[in-house]
C-alpha cells in the first residue's frame, strides 16, 4: 500500500523518480507526487496530485535539473485522495519534505504538541506531523538521519518513511518498521524504494533493510543503523528478476501476461523439488515434523490457497489442518503449542495482518514455515523457514499466478511431510509434472469462454458453486469478479445450497459450477446441485473435464486431472471470466478501484 521512492546520483531525480512510481504504482493509485532538491538551502520543487500518475506528469511541466529527491504513489488511509492530501507533505519553510507508507497511530497526540509549538496542518493525513516533527528535530542536530533516528523513536504504528531536506541536498534518508523498504545500490546512484521493480532496470544489487532501521544514502554511499545509531550490516543480495519480467511485454495488461505466465510459474516452483516419485524440499529440512497440528494464515487469495491447500496437507500428512483469515487470528486468544506448524502464505511477504498473525503465531510457540513469492521480504525473513514460490513479479493488482504457485507449494510441503512421516502416498509427481502442459491447453482453448462472458455482461449477481477443493475454488471465482468486475458474486458450497443461498435464484440468475472428476464421490451430488439451480431457472456455466457428458449448453473443458488438483486448472477459466468482464465493463483491469496489491495497513 503507496509506493515509495528515491533516487540520488547524477542523471535526472524526476525522470528515475517518475520510471520508479510507474512500476509502483499497483501498490496503491489514489494520487501521486514528488518533491525534488534543485538547490541547496531553497525550498525543495515540491508536486502533487489527485488520481493516477499520469496527473502528476502533467503537472510536471518542465524537466526538473535535481539529482536527488523522493516519489509516492498514495493509497489513502488519513484524509480522503486530494491534492493536499497527497505526499510528499512539507514543513512550513518548504525545505523538508515526507513520504510515508503505514500509519502513525499516535499522529492525533503529536499533532496536539505540533500545534501548541505553533505548527499550522493543511492536511487530513497522518503524515503531516511527520513533516514538522522531523524539521523541529532537524533543527537542533542539522543532520537528517539522526532527526529521523529520534523522531523514530516517537512513532507508534507502521511505518516507511522517506526524508529529503535541501540542508543536506545530495542525501536521502529512510526508516523503516512493518512495512517495506529496500535499498538498490548503483554505480554513482542509489535507491530507496517499496520494492525492487522501482529500480530494477538500473540495477540489481539491493539491500534489506531490518526492523527500526535508519539508513542515510548519498550517490557514493549507503549507511544503515539502528534507532540508536549504531552502524548495521544490511543483508545484501541481487536481484534475480529480469527487469522485462515487471513489463507488460505485449500484452494489453500485466494481469493477462500474469494468466498466460501460469504454465511456467508453475513448472518453476516445482523445478528442482521432485526427485522421481519423491519431493525434496532442502528449505524446510530443518522443520521437525512431530507437530500435532497445522494451521495455516493469509488473506484474500492467498487464504483461498490455504483453504485448497487444507484438503491434500490433511489426506498426506494426517494431521488435523485449519486455515484462518490472519486478520481475525491476530486479535484472538488462539491455544496453540509448540506442537503447532503455522504457514503463513502471501505473495508480496509485507501483507500487514499476515505478518502480526505471524509474530503472534511465534509469541505463542509455534513452528512457522512462510509460502511466499518475494524473497528478502519481511514474512519470510521472520519465519523459520521459507518456500518461495517462483512465480516471478505479479504486478496485476488481483492475483493469479501467485495463487498456483502458493497451492502447489503446498502440495510439495504436504507430500514432502508425509514421506518423511512414512505415510504411504499416491504417486503425484508425475500428476504435477503435468499441470503446466494442462494449465497451457485451457490457456488455448479458452476462446469460447471469453464469447459467453458477454452474455452474462448485464447480471447483477453471480454465484459461483463448487464442493470439496471445488468449494474455495468457487470462492476464488467470486473474489476475483468482484475486484475486477465490480459484480456482486458469491461462492457458496454446492451442500449448503438448500440451507439458504437457493432462495437467490431467479430465471436467468448465472451460476458457475465447478465440476469434480466424474471419480469423485461427491460427483453426483454436484450434478444434482446443478440440476436443483437449472430447474430454478439459473443459466449455468459448468467447468468440468471430459468425464463428463452433461447435458448443459455452456460448458468449459478442462483437462482430466486427480481431484485434488482440479482447482489448479479450473481456476483459470474463473480468472479469464473475471479479466473478461473487467474489460466489457470498461474498468482498470491492473489497479481496480480502491484496492491495493500489497496491504501494508490493516
Ligand atoms: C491484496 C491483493 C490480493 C492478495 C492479498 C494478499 O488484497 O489485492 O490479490 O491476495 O492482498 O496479499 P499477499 O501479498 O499477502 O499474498
Amino acid at each position: 500500500m503507496c509506493g515509495i521512492i528515491g533516487y540520488t546520483g547524477s542523471d535526472s531525480a524526476q525522470a528515475r523518480i517518475i520510471e520508479g512510481l510507474r512500476k509502483l504504482e499497483y501498490r496503491g493509485y489514489d494520487s501521486a507526487g514528488i518533491a525534488l532538491v534543485e538547490e541547496a538551502k531553497k525550498p525543495l520543487l515540491i508536486a502533487k496530485r489527485a488520481g493516477k500518475l499520469a496527473n502528476l506528469e502533467e503537472a510536471l511541466t518542465k524537466e526538473s535539473r535535481a539529482s536527488a529527491g523522493i516519489g509516492h504513489t498514495r493509497w489513502a488511509t488519513h484524509g480522503g485522495p486530494t491534492d493536499m492530501n497527497a505526499h510528499p507533505h512539507a514543513d512550513e519553510t518548504g525545505k523538508v519534505a515526507v513520504i510515508h507508507n503505514g500509519i502513525i497511530e499516535n499522529y492525533l497526540e503529536l499533532k496536539h504538541e505540533l500545534e501548541i509549538r505553533g505548527h499550522k496542518f493543511k492536511s487530513e493525513t497522518d503524515t503531516e506531523s511527520v513533516a514538522f516533527l522531523l524539521a523541529d528535530e532537524l533543527k537542533k542536530t542539522g543532520n537528517l538521519a539522526s532527526a529521523m533516528r529520534a523522531i523514530c523513536k516517537r512513532l507508534k504504528g507502521s511505518f516507511t518513511l522517506l526524508a529529503v531536506d535541501s540542508d543536506n541536498p545530495r542525501i536521502i534518508v529512510g526508516a523503516r518498521r512493518n512495512s517495506p523498504l529496500v535499498v538498490g545500490v548503483g554505480k554513482g546512484e542509489n535507491y530507496l524504494a517499496s520494492d525492487v521493480s522501482a529500480f530494477i532496470a538500473f540495477t540489481k544489487s539491493a539491500l534489506e533493510l531490518g526492523q527500526d532501521q535508519v539508513v542515510e544514502v548519498s550517490p557514493e554511499k549507503v549507511e544503515v543503523t539502528d534507532l540508536d545509531g549504531r552502524i548495521v550490516t544490511p543483508h545484501a543480495y541481487e536481484i534475480t528478476w529480469d527487469s522485462k519480467a515487471a513489463e507488460r511485454g505485449g500484452f494489453k495488461h500485466f494481469m493477462l501476461k500474469e494468466i498466460y505466465e501460469q504454465p511456467k510459474a508453475v513448472a518453476d516452483t516445482l523445478l528442482g523439488r521432485i526427485k522421481g516419485e519423491k519431493v525434496e524440499l532442502a528449505e524446510l529440512k530443518d522443520i521437525k515434523i512431530d507437530f500435532e497440528r497445522i494451521l495455516i494464515l493469509a488473506c484474500g487469495t492467498a487464504f483461498h490457497a490455504g483453504l485448497i491447500g487444507k484438503y491434500a496437507l490433511e489426506e498426506w500428512t494426517h494431521t488435523p489442518v485449519d486455515v484462518e483469515l490472519a486478520s481475525e487470528f491476530r486479535y484472538r486468544k488462539p491455544v496453540l503449542s509448540n506442537k503447532t506448524l503455522v504457514i503463513t502464505i502471501s505473495q508480496s511477504g509485507e501483507t500487514m495482518d499476515t505478518l502480526m498473525a505471524l509474530r503472534h503465531a511465534k509469541s505463542l510457540g509455534a513452528t512457522t514455515i512462510s509460502i511466499c513469492n518475494t524473497i528478502g521480504s519481511t514474512i519470510p525473513r521472520e519465519s523459520d523457514a521459507v518456500l518461495y514460490t517462483h512465480a516471478g513479479p505479479e504486478i496485476a493488482v488481483a492475483s493469479t499466478k501467485a495463487l498456483l504457485t502458493q497451492i502447489i507449494a503446498i502440495y510439495l510441503i504436504a507430500l514432502n511431510f508425509g514421506e518423511r512421516k512414512g505415510i504411504k502416498l499416491p504417486n503425484m509427481t508425475g500428476e504435477l509434472l503435468e499441470l503446466p502442459n494442462k494449465i497451457q491447453k485451457i490457456l488455448e482453448t479458452v476462446e469460447p469462454l471469453r464469447e459467453m462472458t458477454r452474455g452474462y455482461k448485464d447480471a447483477t449477481s453471480v454465484l459461483f458453486l463448487g464442493r470439496h477443493v471445488g468449494y474455495p475454488a468457487a470462492l476464488e471465482g467470486a473474489l476475483k469478479l468482484k475486484e475486477l468486475a465490480y459484480m456482486h458474486a458469491e461462492g457458496f458450497a454446492g451442500g449448503e445450497l438448500k440451507h439458504g443461498p437457493i432462495a437467490l435464484i431467479e430465471n436467468g440468475t448465472p451460476v458457475i459450477a465447478i465440476v469434480p472428476p466424474a471419480s469423485s464421490e461427491i460427483a453426483a451430488k454436484m450434478i444434482s446441485n446443478i440440476e436443483e439451480v437449472r430447474a430454478r431457472g439459473a443459466r449455468v456455466i459448468a467447468i468440468a473435464d471430459s468425464s463428463f457428458n452433461l447435458e448443459i449448453p455452456e460448458i468449459i473443458r478442462i483437462p482430466k486431472s486427480h481431484e485434488l488438483l482440479q482447482p489448479i486448472l479450473s481456476i483459470v477459466p474463473l480468472q479469464v471470466f473475471a479479466y473478461e468482464m473487467s474489460l466489457l465493463k470498461g474498468n482498470d483491469v491492473d489497479q481496480p478501484r480502491n484496492l491495493a496489491k500489497s496491504v501494508t495497513v490493516e
